[in-house]
């Protein structure tokens, strides 16, 4: 089994470089096909979660190659399968190929998604918005079974929630679709926004991407064709990092953050600002000096621009060692709380109340043996051992890899103590 081992106390020192947006790829990857022609996506992320969804590709006949964080994705040969086991299974986003497939073949088979146990996540949504558009949707023998026997025809949709998942896999869907699509009460986050720029390049028709409404005129696929895409910086990581360098930045030392689009986390910079950390927002980097002490904040997590879920739980970790009680509330998944069994294991003063991670700080914490029990708890659990007494091991890393381009090799950059080790 391999477990990431840090030594904490090593103070941090240098410039972390931001990768490419896990949340944008792992969508822009499914929409390469509907060009079957030749996209090339840039400033993407060696992630496991890409892997899986080039070895899905090679199922659909689309050549991929990926060098230098450039994938080519050559879908001149797309062909409908059915993807029912294997790595469609492996990531939650393998969704996305239910919108794209259906968008070009008005059929889908697709096993049901794996990904993070973050408490019930439903994408009762999803399936609402293929039927709103004429699809046909069953689940048999595990898989979704989605079939639109006379085409795809534009609808008015009104999303209950703006959940991210269904703005995107309707947006997809509708692409091709006959008429015009108008999806109201849609997610705004800057990944949709991404998504909806690179098939706009690809010859779609899309206008309204980051407002409430996105309409989308539907297009032939003969239209389609193939671009050059850079994916957006990952606003999440850079988040992560930001709380790592808030917390661990050496004495006379300074941390910069690069490569962000500071635009994309006014919510998170400003929560960092009422915490007291001594931050500098650049044009696109966030440099970081030493605090003299970090104040307890409270937070709601909330859709964009709000501050994201997906930092709540690094964000719980420098929440620890804020003088006075912090009140963290998650609003978006209420059971995102597996890391606070993990951080009392390393002495922190937390509890878990509802879908609220109550914070009595500072502590000091002490290296254990924790699990990175999700993604981003993972990420929480990495940081914890920077600051922590001597070494914290951490099993179940495949979630932190997930999301983290060469983590080991960013932190140690910037003189964390942290490796690989088989045990
Ligand atoms: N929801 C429903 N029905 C649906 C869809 C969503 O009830 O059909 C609910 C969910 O249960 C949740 C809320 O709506 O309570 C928001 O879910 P959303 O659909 O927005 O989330 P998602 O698309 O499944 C993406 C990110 C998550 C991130 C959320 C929220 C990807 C691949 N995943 O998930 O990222 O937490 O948006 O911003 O884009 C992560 O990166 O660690 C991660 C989990």
């Amino acid at each position: 089994m391999r477990v990431f081992k840090v030594e904490g106390k090593y103070p941090l020192n240098g410039t972390i470089e931001v990768s490419g947006a896990k949340n944008s790829v792992v969508a822009l990857i499914p929409a390469a096909i509907l060009a079957g022609d030749v996209v090339i996506l840039e400033n993407v992320p060696e992630l496991s979660d890409v892997y899986a969804l080039n070895t899905i590709l090679k199922e659909l006949n689309v050549q991929t190659t990926f060098e230098n964080n450039t994938l080519t994705i050559d879908a001149t040969n797309v062909n409908y399968t059915p993807l029912i086991e294997g790595a469609v299974q492996e990531l939650r986003a393998s969704y996305y190929l239910m919108g794209a497939m259906l968008a070009r073949y008005n059929e889908a088979i697709i096993g049901m998604p794996g990904g993070c146990y973050l408490g019930p996540r439903p994408i009762d949504l999803h399936l609402k918005g293929f039927q709103a558009l004429g699809a046909e949707v069953k689940i048999e023998h595990g898989a979704y079974r989605l079939h639109a026997q006379d085409g795809l025809k534009g609808a008015k949709i009104n999303l209950d929630i703006p959940s991210v998942g269904a703005t995107i896999n309707i947006m997809l869907a509708a692409v091709h679709a006959e008429g015009t699509t108008v999806i109201e009460n849609v997610a705004k986050e800057p990944e949709i926004v991404d998504i909806a720029t690179m098939l706009n390049n690809m010859g779609a028709r899309i206008t309204g991407a980051g407002t409430d409404t996105i309409r989308v005129k539907g297009v032939s696929v003969d239209s389609m064709h193939g671009c050059r895409h850079q994916v957006i910086p990952d606003r999440i990581e850079a988040g992560t990092y930001m709380v790592a360098a808030a917390i661990g930045v050496g004495e006379g030392m300074e941390v910069k953050v690069d490569n962000i689009i500071p635009e994309h986390m006014e919510a998170f910079l400003a929560k960092m600002h009422d915490a007291g950390v001594n931050m500098e927002v650049g044009m696109d980097s966030v440099t970081i000096r030493p605090t003299q002490a970090l104040k307890a904040v409270n937070v709601k997590t909330g859709v964009f621009p709000g501050f994201a879920t997906d930092l709540q739980q690094p964000f719980t970790l420098l929440l620890t060692q804020a003088t006075g009680a912090s009140v963290i509330t998650d609003t978006i998944y209420s059971a995102r709380f597996k890391h606070v069994d993990e951080l009392q294991r390393m002495g922190a003063s937390i509890r878990n109340e509802a879908s609220t991670g109550i914070v009595v700080g500072p502590s000091e914490l002490e290296g254990a043996k924790v699990t990175a029990t999700d993604l981003r708890a993972g990420a929480a659990m990495v940081l914890a051992g920077l600051i922590a007494s001597g070494i914290t091991e951490i099993h179940e890393i495949e979630h932190v890899e997930r999301g983290y381009e060469r983590i080991i090799q960013k932190l140690t950059n910037v003189g964390a103590k942290i490796w690989f080790e088989e045990i």
